[in-house]
């Protein structure tokens, strides 16, 4: 595990582009695994700006989602594929048929898990995993207590989560309860993985993740195991 202490949010953000911009110069068709939530928004925004001063190109490369909330439409302002759109994919030259997040308005969710955990492997598996952290350790959707060899699965959200996020929402009624996720094994099979996490917050779980015991009730802390895994934390470790 290599950890990068930032000095500041935008430092965060600064070094973790660093990192996913060093993969597209190492791989230019690299599969990307991105994430959504609060904290890689700088991120997003600085490659936005490399993309526009011409340092960066985004054209060979995919884009797969963590997670997606189950019955939000992708035009509705809190799904995340508006906010990957909106954040990052209308502002750069990536190919918009190369990106994708689960459908969270599929007839079938069952049968959306498993086409997208297929469509994951149909591409190679991802290069380099972007990963925020709940409060609760979660990571996509993965909530305390899931089994670590879970593959694309829909969950029940918990009430934490719920609350958590409603910040997003108007209300916390409107939260969907239920989103699609990749699975901890799906997440934890990317040959790279980068764990972004900003304000003190966080601290606690990022305690329990880095150095407590490895268990489901923290799902994060499986990332311990994982090969190659770089930290770039703010204020929380
Ligand atoms: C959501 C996402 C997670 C993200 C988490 C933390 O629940 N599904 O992928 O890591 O929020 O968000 P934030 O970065 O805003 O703290």
């Amino acid at each position: 595990m290599k950890i990068i202490h930032a000095k500041s949010y935008e430092d965060l953000s600064c070094e973790a582009a660093n990192i996913i911009s060093a993969q597209i110069t190492q791989k230019s068709n690299s599969v990307f695994g991105f994430a959504t939530g609060s904290t890689p928004i700088g991120t997003y925004e600085q490659l936005v700006q490399r993309y526009k001063k011409g340092e960066l190109d985004f054209s060979g490369i995919t884009a797969v989602n963590l997670d997606e909330y189950v019955g939000l439409s992708e035009d509705h302002e809190q799904s995340y594929r508006y906010f990957m759109n909106t954040r990052l994919y209308d502002h750069i030259n990536i190919d918009k048929s190369h990106t994708f997040v689960p459908i969270g308005t599929a007839q079938d969710i069952d049968n959306e898990c498993l086409r997208y955990e297929e469509l994951i492997n149909s591409l190679g598996g991802i290069d380099l995993q972007l990963l925020g952290i709940g409060h609760n350790g979660h990571i996509g959707f993965n909530e305390p207590n899931t089994c670590f060899s879970t593959t694309t699965h829909c969950v029940k959200l918990k009430d934490t989560t719920i609350k958590a996020n409603s910040r997003f929402f108007a209300s916390e009624a409107q939260v969907p309860t239920h989103a699609i996720t990749m699975g901890i094994k799906t997440i934890m099979q990317a040959k790279k993985i980068l764990l972004i996490a900003s304000g003190a917050e966080k601290a606690d779980i990022m305690q329990k993740t880095l150095y407590g015991p490895v268990m489901p009730s923290v799902p994060a802390s499986i990332l311990q195991m994982h090969p190659d895994l770089t930290v770039v934390a703010f204020d929380c470790i």
